[in-house]
């Protein structure tokens, strides 16, 4: 099987094309062009998924393709808020253009998308078939993106929602934790934002398995159980042992261009009855990567 990833530069197209299971033939594609960013290296460097006529040109260098991984994203949550025109181009036209390009080829196609469509009012986990309600340009243009592919490829297409992600490369919470821990005598993390962190070692092997079973329709993936960020930063610091005092604080003490969903727990047993088991707990995802991180920190 062969199988292109494009967003290959960024923190979870990284790890797909690392985790690509035995058999499979992995093409990586970004805006950056190759080997201008740490990670496994890609060949196809270089290319914007805004214009149509480069995914074209794109799928027919690599053809005969099977199915295409789709994680290519403008996931600057604030920065949208004043570049509005750049997110939905990258967040809604992209993927469409991708979809459609898939849909001409009998591509199969993994879209990745987020928990910003959701406005986080809700009390219980967000299914699959939620009302969507994005409070942000985010939000607004990754559910245009879903909404475009779905559009352009309905046969052939799964829809995977996943949050609060962090992993081996690229920016995220942890790394922001440890940073600011380092330079700060104390912190102060919001707890009233409440959803579940995700590992891109644990959501990676989740996407291939969706990708090889062509399961078609929307799931939801995360780790299992939830916290809010403050949960998050103390398991973070303990874990590395940082003995940093970390204080909890209302939203409202943080203001930010985008709003952000206060509950956005996701409901991801779909994707569990379809694996057949669900991705780990996150405190155990979270000592894993821990694990992981040491291991390379030591070679
Ligand atoms: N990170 C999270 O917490 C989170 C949560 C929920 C869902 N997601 C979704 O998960 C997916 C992967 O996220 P991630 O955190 O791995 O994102 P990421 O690290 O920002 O990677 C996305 C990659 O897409 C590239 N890209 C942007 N515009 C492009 C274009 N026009 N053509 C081709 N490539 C383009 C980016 O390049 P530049 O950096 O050069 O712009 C970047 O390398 C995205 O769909 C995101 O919406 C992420």
């Amino acid at each position: 099987m062969r199988v292109l990833v494009t967003g290959a530069a960024g923190m979870l197209g990284s790890q797909l094309l690392l985790d690509a299971p035995a058999g499979v033939e992995v093409f990586g594609t970004d805006l950056a062009p190759a080997g201008a960013r740490e990670g496994p290296v890609f060949a196809h460097g270089g290319v914007d998924l805004g214009e149509p006529e480069e995914v074209e040109r794109l799928l027919d260098e690599i053809a005969p393709l099977d199915a295409i991984l789709h994680c290519a994203a403008y996931t600057a949550v604030d920065r949208a808020e004043e570049e509005p025109e750049l997110a939905h181009r990258v967040n809604a036209l992209a993927p469409e253009n991708v979809a459609q390009a898939a849909q001409e080829r009998g591509l199969f196609m993994v879209l990745v998308s987020t928990d910003f469509v959701f406005d986080g009012r809700g009390h219980e986990p967000y299914r699959p078939t939620d009302p969507k309600a994005p409070l942000g340009v985010y939000g607004r243009t990754k559910l245009e993106g879903e909404e475009r592919s779905n559009r352009a490829h309905p046969e052939g297409l799964a829809i995977v929602r996943t949050q609060w992600l962090y992993g081996p490369r690229g920016e995220h919470f942890p790394g922001t934790m440890l940073r600011l821990a380092s330079q700060r005598d104390e912190l102060k993390v919001v707890d009233d934002q409440v959803g579940s962190p995700t590992s891109t070692l644990e959501l990676s092997p989740a996407l291939w398995d969706v990708l090889r079973k062509r399961a078609t329709g929307i799931y939801h993936a995360a780790c299992e159980g939830r916290a809010s960020w403050y949960d998050f930063a103390k398991a973070i610091l303990e874990l590395w042992d940082d003995n940093t005092p970390v204080h909890p604080c209302g939203t409202e003490e943080f203001p930010r261009p985008a709003p952000r969903p206060a509950f956005s727990v996701l409901d991801c047993s779909d994707l569990t009855r379809l694996r057949g088991r669900a991705l780990e707990p996150w405190r155990i995802a979270l000592s894993n990567y821990h694990r992981a991180e040491s291991q390379v920190r030591h070679e």
